[in-house]
């Protein structure tokens, strides 16, 4: 039976539940930084969403179909990593869930073994979930629990609410938009907050030939461009800003040797955003990073792996072998 929805009204902004004052606070706080920052976890409102859809339809984007090519090709073995473990029953949580499109095929899998289990995905954006609640409304025996806000505070949420088995899941090369260091610092909470014999399933984005890289993050049809600027449209629109987005440029890079992929807006001119109160100067030439797509190597995942207290069960390749679900044991 599908249980009541812990997130807000579908029409509800990210910034009912994370706290508008928050996004106000980070915002003042990248902008007035040198050189300047705005947080990736706020591109995804009901337009970034949208963006974010159509960037995973791009066919430069492989990441989504890498990785549906091991969720579609994969499934019972990837099923049974987790079921193996234990009959009793167990909760699946999924952190960044978006709308589902890979995760739909264990959850299948998963009753169509009749495994005994609760799905809690969550999501910082309100209107994905719903999405997502939508997508999977055809699972009519899947308990499912949504949870709307940021990664570890409702992993926290999640684990209080049953003493049962965890198993976590964090797709899509989220982990990604987190440098190697804050990497290590998110999995060390995570282990943290799980028990020994819970598992975490890990997507990491491996390093390859660095054009196919740059590609992914610039892709022809300006998707990701425009994905980057409906951030400085929803500070606009949420905090009374005023920036003229004809007045910035999207540029992506990548350093094959960090295989640290960044985006970052570039202001054509000089001039002066206003927000409220407050002015933020920026010089011809000047750059905000807004995000990092961090690339991975297998010896960089076993590390991360051991630095944070998990051994690894099991790595998942598609069959380019560009993209890794690996699959982690809390010991
Ligand atoms: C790159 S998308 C990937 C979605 C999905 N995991 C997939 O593989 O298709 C990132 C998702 O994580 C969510 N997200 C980003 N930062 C977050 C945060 N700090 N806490 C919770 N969710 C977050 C976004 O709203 C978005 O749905």
């Amino acid at each position: 039976m599908r249980s009541v929805k812990e997130y807000n009204s579908p029409h509800s902004t990210t910034a009912d539940i994370t706290g508008h004052d928050l996004f106000r606070e980070e915002v003042i706080r990248g902008l007035q930084s040198h050189p300047k920052y705005l947080s990736s976890k706020y591109f995804y409102d009901k337009r970034g969403d949208e963006l974010f859809q159509q960037i995973m339809e791009c066919p430069e984007y492989y990441l989504t179909d890498c990785e549906l090519d091991i969720f579609s090709n994969q499934t019972h073995e990837l099923a049974h990593i987790i079921t193996a473990q234990a009959v009793a029953p167990f909760d699946l949580i999924e952190l960044g869930a978006g709308d589902g499109t890979k995760s739909k095929y264990l959850l299948q899998e998963l009753l169509h073994q009749k495994a005994d289990f609760t799905y809690l995905p969550i999501d910082i954006s309100g209107n994905v979930l719903t999405q997502l609640e939508s997508n999977l409304s055809d699972l009519t025996n899947l308990k499912m629990k949504s949870l709307q806000g940021d990664y570890l505070d409702m992993l926290g949420e999640a684990a209080a609410m049953s003493s049962h088995r965890k198993v976590v899941l964090f797709l899509g090369a989220n982990i990604g938009n987190m440098n190697r260091l804050e990497a290590q610092l998110f999995c060390e909470s995570v282990h943290r907050i799980l028990q020994p014999g819970d598992q975490l399933l890990i997507g990491f984005d491996l390093k390859k030939n660095p054009q196919t890289i740059l590609d992914a993050y610039n892709d022809h049809a300006g998707i990701t461009r425009d994905f980057n600027l409906n951030l400085l449209e929803r500070i606009n629109r949420e905090l009374e800003a005023d920036f003229d987005l004809t007045q910035f440029t999207h540029y992506p890079m990548y350093d094959p040797e960090t295989g640290a992929c960044k985006s970052y807006l570039v202001s054509t001119v000089q001039q002066t955003v206003t927000m409220g109160d407050h002015s933020f100067r920026f010089n011809e030439g000047e750059w905000i990073f807004m995000e990092i797509s961090q690339k991975y190597s297998i010896k960089n995942i076993q590390t991360l792996a051991a630095q944070s207290g998990f051994v690894i069960e099991r790595n998942l390749t598609d069959q380019k072998n560009w993209f890794v679900d690996s699959i982690w044991k809390v010991i």
